[in-house]
């Protein structure tokens, strides 16, 4: 099968179509004839050896969609033919890929296989993170920073769809325009606004953050009291300084999580619980999928050269066959 290859750490060079054998389905498993792979910032990461680990000879993308070829030992719950699309921990850059059967949806009779695999990745983080962890629920005031990535999209229509009231920042403002059609109650173009001053008399009770370094004290005080700040990345700073009596006065909880490292048990918990309460929203259009721009997967360093330039609004795709 054709798969691109990181050949070794660094710019999007590095990146190269080789020919690799397809892998097998082991029990549990089904192999997906690919037609669709997510590009995500952390492949991006994954590609500068920013995890700490020698990305050589790795095969990104954490997510695809496509169509069950075969299924391995013990898997019984999906047959060949069906439509999947799937979380993966590495691997969605190519032809065919090995997944845990239970780490995959179908794909809605309304989706292309380019826009189902722009879900997985992003629905599973912002359910798991905003919702289960942070829990945002009706009523609330919700502030998603970078409204306009493939997160955000996500974040600000499921947000909308469950009863809090959006609010987020985007980099233009072409970008916050988009961030309200989708559902934002306002969004702050953090390039011309303090977020925080125009947020100022909105208490919110959730934040998901990441972006760190000097928004983290902002975000502690436009928190409400028992506000909960996520984070799940720090792409401004890894390290915040913080005022600690704002927490004790307003009873505020921090905290973070990574998808990628839970093990396969909880993301398979997770894809059920998304597949009850998220589905339905895509099956009757509440949630649509936002899908910027596709490549063919030959030209995965020109779509990772595009989410660099953060010019996109939503998610970027590779077009598998
Ligand atoms: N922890 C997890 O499990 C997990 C899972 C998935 C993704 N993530 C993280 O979530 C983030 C989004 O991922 P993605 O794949 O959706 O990537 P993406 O589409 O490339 O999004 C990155 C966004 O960051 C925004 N940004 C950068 N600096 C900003 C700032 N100072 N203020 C506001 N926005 C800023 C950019 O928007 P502007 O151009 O408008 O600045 C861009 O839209 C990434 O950092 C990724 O690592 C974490």
């Amino acid at each position: 099968m054709k798969a691109i290859i990181i050949t070794k750490p660094g710019d999007g060079s590095v990146l190269a179509l080789q020919e690799r054998a397809i892998p097998q389905p082991e029990s549990g498993q089904i192999l997906i004839r690919v037609r669709a792979a997510g590009v995500n910032r952390s492949d991006i990461h994954q590609r500068t050896g920013g995890y700490g680990t020698d990305p050589t000879g790795q095969i990104p993308g954490l997510e695809v969609a496509g169509i069950v070829e075969k299924c391995g030992p013990n898997a019984s719950q999906w047959k060949i033919g069906d439509s999947v699309c799937a979380l993966i921990s590495g691997g969605g850059y190519a032809e065919y890929v090995a997944v845990d059967e239970r780490h995959c949806l179908p794909v809605p009779a309304t989706l292309t296989f380019a826009e189902a695999a722009s879900l997985p990745e992003t629905v599973l983080t912002v359910w798991s993170t905003a919702f289960q962890w942070g829990q945002l629920s009706a009523g609330e005031n919700f502030l998603i920073h970078g409204g306009s990535s493939g997160i955000g999209v996500t974040a600000i229509q499921l947000a909308k769809a469950f009863g809090a009231d959006v609010y987020a920042t985007a980099g233009s403002d072409e970008k916050c325009a988009v961030c309200e059609q989708l559902g934002a109650v306002r969004c702050v173009n953090y390039k011309k606004e303090d977020f925080e001053q125009v947020l100022s008399s909105v208490p919110i009770d959730v934040i998901l953050d990441m972006v760190g370094g000097d928004y983290t004290q902002k975000n502690l005080n436009l928190l409400a009291m028992d506000g909960r700040l996520m984070f799940i990345n720090a792409m401004q700073g890894a390290d915040s300084q913080i005022r600690i009596p704002t927490l004790m006065q307003k009873r505020i909880t921090i905290s973070g999580s990574m998808l990628k490292p839970r093990d396969a048990d909880f993301k398979a918990k997770l894809t059920a619980d998304v597949e009850k309460h998220v589905w339905p929203l895509v099956a009757d259009g509440q949630f649509k999928p936002i899908v910027y721009r596709t490549f063919h997967l030959s030209e995965a360093a020109k779509a990772q050269e595009l989410m660099e330039s953060s010019d996109h609004i939503g998610k970027i795709i590779l077009a598998v066959q």
